[in-house]
C-alpha cells in the first residue's frame, strides 16, 4: 500500500550504500536507539526534490536473531532506511577485508596488502566470495523493494558488483553507480586478481559516475586495456550498449554551514575558542584516521616548519581531529599507533609548561563544534596521499567568510581540480614543500588571502551536493535501458 502510494505521487529513487544514513544502537528492551549522521550524501539528496528517497544499506550492527531483525527494520522505516542484514564472519571478510584491505587502498594508489602478494590466493578468494556475497544480500533486498519506474543508485567501491546482480534479474532496472573514491590509473588496476570481473560488473549499470574526469578517464582505459572495449566519448561500448560514463564532482550544502555560523552556541563557542589560543595562529587538520590522509607526513611537516622557524613556536597551534575509522583493520590500528608516536615526541620537544604545538583528538566533533573551529582557523590542511574529493576543504572554506584563512591542499586529492587556484597546492609525500608553505601561508598578506577566499568560496557556494546529485539522478533517468531500447528498434 505505502509502494502505491509513492507511484501514484513521485518517482521513487532508491539509494544503496554500504551504510546506512543512521547509525542503530539496541537497547536491553529490542527497542532501537537509532543516530541519523548528516553527511555529504544525505545533504545532497534532501536538495532533489522531484523523487522520493528510499535508503538501502548495511545499519553497522550484528542482528542474528529475527525479533531484531524485525524490530529494526520497523524502527528504520520511519527514516525511510531498509536494512541489509550482514552476518559477522560476512562484516570480517567483506568490509574488513576486500572492501578496507584490499579495494580502499589499491584504489588510492597504496598497493595491495603485503600478505596477499606473498601467500595467499586463498584469504583473498573467500574475501572476494564474500564481497560477491555481500552485493547479492544487497541486491536481494533492492528486489524486494523495488517497483517498475524507480531509479536505483548504488554507492562506492564496496558495490561494484551490484549493477551486475541487479541487471540480472531485472534488465529494465535503471541503475547508477558512483564511485566516491579516486579510481587509479589503469596500470593499477591491471594488479587486483579480479580486475577483469569488477570492471564487468560496473558496467552493467546504466550511468557510471566519478568525482573528477581524470577518475573517468582512467576507468575508459582500464576497460579498453583490460577488456578490450571500446571506449568513446560518451563512455564504454560493448556490444552496441553503450554504458555512459562521466565525471560529476561532488559540492556540499554550503548553506548549512554559512547558518549555522549565526547560530548562538556556535558564536560562543567560536568566541571560547578564540580566547583560549589567543596571541596564536590556529592551524586546522580534520580526517578519517586513514592512511590516505597522510597524517604522519602532516604532522612531520608541521616539526620540520617549528624546527626551521623558532620564532613562530609559541606563536602557532595544530589542532588535528582524527576521527577513528575501520578500527578492526590491522593497518588502521598501525597508524593509530604511528600517530600518537610522532605527536608524543614533538610536543614532547617543542612544549612548554603551558602549552603544546600539537592538540590531537582521537574522536569526532559534533557539527557545531566542527563549524566553529572552521571559522577560527587561519590555516587548514588538507594533505591526503590520496582522496577521491574531500569535502573538509569545501567546509573549511564555507566557514571562513570573515576570517579568509589559507587553504594548504595536496595536489592528490579530487579537490585539487576545483579549488586549486584558491588555495596553496602541496606534494603531500614532500615534508619539505609542505613545511614551506605553512611559512608562507601563515605570513601571507590579506589581500592575496582574500582573493584566494573569493574565489573558492564562490566554487564551494556555487558548486552544491544539492546540483550534484540533481544533475547525476537526471542524466541516470535519460539513460535507455534494455526494454526502451527494443521499443527503438
Ligand atoms: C569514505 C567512503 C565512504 C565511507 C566513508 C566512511 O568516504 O568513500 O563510502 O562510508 O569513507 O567509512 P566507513 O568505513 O566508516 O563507512
Amino acid at each position: 500500500c505505502e509502494r502505491q502510494d509513492f507511484r501514484a505521487s513521485k518517482q521513487r529513487l532508491l539509494v544503496v550504500a554500504n551504510r546506512l544514513p543512521v547509525s542503530a544502537v539496541r537497547r536491553g528492551d529490542d527497542s532501537w536507539h537509532l543516530e541519523i549522521s548528516v553527511g555529504g550524501l544525505v545533504s545532497a539528496l534532501l536538495g532533489v526534490k522531484e523523487f522520493e528517497t528510499r535508503w538501502i544499506g548495511w545499519a553497522g550492527v550484528n542482528v542474528p536473531d529475527e525479533t531484531g531483525q524485525k524490530t529494526l527494520i520497523k524502527a528504520l522505516a520511519e527514516k525511510r532506511c531498509i536494512p541489509v542484514f550482514l552476518d559477522e564472519e560476512t562484516v570480517h571478510q567483506y568490509y574488513n577485508g576486500y572492501c578496507n584491505n584490499i579495494l580502499w587502498p589499491l584504489f588510492h594508489y597504496l598497493g595491495l596488502p603485503q600478505e596477499d602478494r606473498l601467500a595467499t590466493t586463498r584469504s583473498f578468494q573467500s574475501q572476494f566470495d564474500a564481497y560477491k556475497k555481500a552485493n547479492q544480500l544487497f541486491a536481494d533486498v533492492v528486489n524486494e523493494h523495488y517497483v517498475e519506474g524507480d531509479v536505483v543508485w548504488c554507492h562506492d567501491y564496496h558495490l561494484m558488483f551490484l549493477p551486475k546482480c541487479l541487471k540480472d534479474s531485472n534488465p529494465n532496472m535503471k541503475v547508477g553507480w558512483f564511485l566516491h573514491t579516486p579510481f587509479p590509473s589503469s596500470e593499477i588496476h591491471r594488479t587486483l586478481p579480479s580486475r577483469t570481473v569488477l570492471l564487468r560488473t560496473v558496467l552493467a549499470a546504466d550511468l557510471v559516475g566519478f568525482h573528477t574526469y581524470d577518475y573517468a578517464r582512467h576507468f575508459v582505459s582500464a576497460c579498453t586495456r583490460i577488456l578490450g572495449l571500446e571506449g568513446t566519448p560518451e563512455g564504454v561500448e560493448d556490444q552496441g550498449k553503450l554504458t555512459r560514463v562521466a565525471a560529476f564532482p561532488i559540492g556540499i550544502d554550503s548553506d548549512r554551514f554559512i547558518r549555522a555560523l549565526e547560530l548562538p552556541q556556535v558564536q560562543d563557542h567560536m568566541k571560547e575558542l578564540k580566547e583560549r589560543f589567543a596571541g596564536r595562529k590556529v592551524m586546522l587538520g580534520v580526517d578519517r584516521l586513514d592512511m590516505i590522509k597522510g597524517l604522519p607526513q602532516k604532522i612531520l611537516a608541521f616539526e620540520k616548519f617549528l624546527e626551521e622557524n623558532p620564532q613562530w613556536r609559541d606563536k602557532v597551534v595544530l589542532l588535528q581531529i582524527a576521527v577513528p575509522t575501520r578500527t578492526d583493520v590491522a593497518e588502521y590500528q598501525r597508524l593509530t599507533s604511528q600517530v600518537h608516536e610522532i605527536v608524543g615526541r614533538i610536543n614532547g620537544r617543542f612544549g612548554t609548561l603551558t602549552a603544546v604545538p600539537i592538540h590531537h583528538l582521537d574522536r569526532s566533533l559534533d557539527f557545531h563544534s566542527l563549524c566553529a573551529l572552521y571559522a577560527v582557523t587561519d590555516v587548514a590542511l588538507v594533505t591526503s596521499l590520496r582522496d577521491g574529493m574531500n569535502l573538509v576543504s569545501y567546509e573549511f572554506v564555507a566557514c571562513q567568510a570573515s576570517k579568509k584563512g589559507v587553504l594548504i591542499l595536496s595536489e592528490f586529492a579530487g579537490a585539487a581540480q576545483s579549488l586549486g587556484a584558491g588555495a596553496i597546492l602541496v606534494n603531500p609525500w614532500n615534508v619539505t614543500e609542505v613545511a614551506s608553505a605553512i611559512g608562507y601561508a601563515l605570513n601571507m598578506p590579506a589581500d592575496e588571502r582574500e582573493k584566494r577566499h573569493h574565489h573558492n568560496f564562490l566554487h564551494v557556494t556555487t558548486h552544491t551536493s544539492q546540483e550534484w546529485a540533481a544533475t547525476f539522478v537526471s542524466e541516470l533517468n535519460d539513460t535507455i535501458v534494455e526494454a526502451q531500447l527494443r521499443t527503438r528498434q
